[in-house]
């Protein structure tokens, strides 16, 4: 019944698309080392091997599709006075899905970012070609993603901190809550008095104290809670 939904998700909502994640079995962070592909250090090092491995994940999304899991949170936005959906992941796919009001907390990997001048705009080149891509004027272009030492868009963060104080229900799906500041934001939604719901197959951090866990796969759980909420709302 509440009026004020927020979904925080992470790479788990994407699992049932065929994305790996980045710390359980098969994950990303454990077959390849975060130091020498997402921080500022490894592309100015090698930005050819950074965008290599960003052409690479781009086109294994490509080949993807949004999973039941970013439908249902897309049907829960329709049926709800005021929803917002916070993600962690990169991959575009709750738009696709049909989300509307999503904060991207991590940035877009269909975006390119000009270190000339900080513009960012689409890319949709699979695989992009030449690497590592440049604007116009010869300026390197990067993924427009967050990496190991950067800080979040400082309005992504003000608007994450906010709608997390103001929410009467927190969906936490598919992440580990582990990576800050994201992880602190359900910390947020309890302290302000917010019903916490987590979804996930395993138990987090967060589990010792939000109001519930349900241990399973999201693209089995949020389309039988879009159910429930579809059925509260009409
Ligand atoms: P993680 O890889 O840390 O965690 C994925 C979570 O998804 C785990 O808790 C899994 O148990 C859970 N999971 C697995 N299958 C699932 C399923 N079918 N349904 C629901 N949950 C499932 O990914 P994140 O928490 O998203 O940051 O990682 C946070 C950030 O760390 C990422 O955004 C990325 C990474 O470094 C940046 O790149 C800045």
């Amino acid at each position: 019944a509440s009026r004020y939904t927020v979904a925080l998700t992470g790479a788990g909502v994407s699992v049932e698309s065929g994305i790996p994640t980045f710390r359980g079995e098969g994950g990303l962070w454990r077959n390849h080392r975060p130091e020498q592909l997402a921080t500022p250090q490894a592309f100015d090092d090698d930005p050819g091997l950074v965008w290599e491995f960003y052409d690479w994940r781009r086109s294994v999304i490509h080949q993807a599709r949004p999973s039941r899991a970013h439908e249902a949170l897309a049907a829960m936005e329709e049926a709800s006075e005021e929803f917002v959906l916070l993600t962690q992941n990169i991959d575009g796919f709750h738009r696709d899905a049909g989300s509307r009001n999503i904060v991207e907390l991590h940035g877009n990997i269909w975006e390119v970012k000009s270190l000339a001048d900080g513009s960012i705009r689409e890319n949709r080149q699979v695989p992009i070609d030449p690497l590592p891509p440049k604007d116009g004027s010869g300026a390197l272009l990067r993924p427009n993603v967050v990496w190991f030492g950067e800080s979040l868009d400082p309005s992504i963060l003000e608007a994450a901190f906010r709608v997390s104080s103001e929410c009467h229900f927190m969906i936490v799906a598919g992440t580990s809550a582990v990576v800050q500041p994201a992880a602190h934001l359900p910390l947020l939604a309890k302290r302000n008095g917010a019903y916490v719901l987590e979804v996930n197959p395993e138990p987090t951090p967060i589990s010792e104290w939000v109001d519930e866990t349900l241990l399973g796969k999201a693209g089995e759980i949020l389309p039988a809670l879009a159910e429930a909420v579809i059925r509260r709302q009409s």
